[in-house]
């Protein structure tokens, strides 16, 4: 068996569990930051990818099961309680997926969330966010539940054989991995073995939320785009200027460009680029057709940060204004890089 751990941000790990014989590969708990990493790690050990496995829908972090499903054209697996949308295939308790000469054993786990599994594989175990090194996951979030994680932890999990190696979904402190034997010895959270004693510390770890929770829910259970795929999709099919030649262009007062505020007009008013046009982001499509009446001018399109022109100028693109060109910043930069700002309406 190849296995291979890959860390992502926040202590979040995905693992690649590829079969020698066959070199048909599992990718467990993708993050969307990571889809170059993976495929290339995969690429390496001569791995093609047959499986995008989540172990449960993650708050934590934004999968990136869905994208590199459509990329590589093969199925995301998840248990059969998921709510997401996107999932080819639902696997329900003690049911096997085939990789190679590989079998991985999906056992339900419901407690973390209701459709967390642990997957079996050879001489060890992904236990998703069900049983952590030294921890468990939380069981506040939604679809947690503290009976339900003590159950599939003491009638389940932990009475596997304890030599199982245990490679959690999360490990804060870069350690590889544990047993179950270690676990059950040292685990502070499995010492409790009484369940409503279980329950109650559950209850009371009061921890703070996870960073990016909503969108994380959000995208992961319906298969809609985070906000940076947003941005990052439009700026693939978009060439931005640098804050620099825009300023020369501006100081040679060569007049091929049409400047194109897209902020609000109190924004404008207070201070904008010299020459400027304002065309809030939010009219855009229903006033583009009597502010920009010819679709081959070159148009610099800039906005507070950078990104809502970024959105705006692939829009125009689209709409078929190919000379649209967002600013590789905003007014921010701009202002701290010293450039002239004018204020007062349009001229
Ligand atoms: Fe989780």
């Amino acid at each position: 068996m190849i296995f291979e751990t890959v860390t992502t941000t926040g202590g979040c790990r995905s693992y690649v569990i590829g079969c020698e014989a066959t070199c048909a590969a599992a990718l467990v708990d993708p993050e969307l930051g990571q889809i170059d990493r993976y495929i290339a790690r995969a690429a390496r050990d001569g791995l093609r990818i047959r499986y995008l496995i989540d172990t449960h829908t993650h708050a934590d972090h934004f999968s990136a099961t869905q994208q590199l499903a459509r990329q590589l054209g093969v199925p995301v697996v998840m248990h059969t309680s998921s709510p997401a949308p996107f999932v080819d295939l639902r696997l329900r308790g003690g049911e096997l997926l085939v990789i190679g000469k590989l079998r991985v054993q999906a056992l339900h786990t419901p407690g973390h969330t209701r459709d967390s599994m642990c997957l079996c594989v050879e001489d060890r175990v992904l236990t998703g966010d069900t049983l952590l090194i030294g921890g468990t996951g939380r069981t506040d979030l939604p679809s947690g539940d503290a009976g339900a994680l003590y159950e599939s932890l003491f009638e389940g999990v932990l009475r596997l054989d304890p030599a199982l190696k245990v490679f959690p979904a999360h490990e804060y402190k870069g350690r590889s991995h544990s047993t179950i034997g270690q676990e059950l010895a040292e685990n502070p959270r499995l010492q409790k073995s009484d369940r409503s004693a279980f329950i109650e510390m559950m209850r009371s770890l009061n921890l703070t939320m996870p960073t990016h929770v909503t969108e994380a829910l959000r995208t992961n259970m319906t298969g809609g785009k985070t906000v940076a795929q947003m941005l990052s999709e439009a700026s693939a099919g978009v060439p931005f200027m640098s804050l620099g030649e825009l300023n020369a262009r501006i100081e040679s007062r060569s007049d091929d460009l049409i400047v194109l505020d897209v902020r609000e007009r109190d924004a404008f008013e207070q201070g904008h680029i010299s020459g400027a046009r304002l065309l809030p982001r939010g009219q855009l499509e229903l006033r583009v057709n009597e502010e920009l009446t010819d679709p081959t001018r070159r148009i610099l399109v800039y906005c507070e940060f950078g990104r809502v022109s970024t959105l705006a100028t692939a829009t125009l693109r689209q709409m078929g204004f190919h000379g649209a060109v967002a600013l590789d910043g905003g007014m921010e930069a701009w202002r701290e890089a010293g450039y002239t700002v004018k204020a007062g309406k349009e001229p």
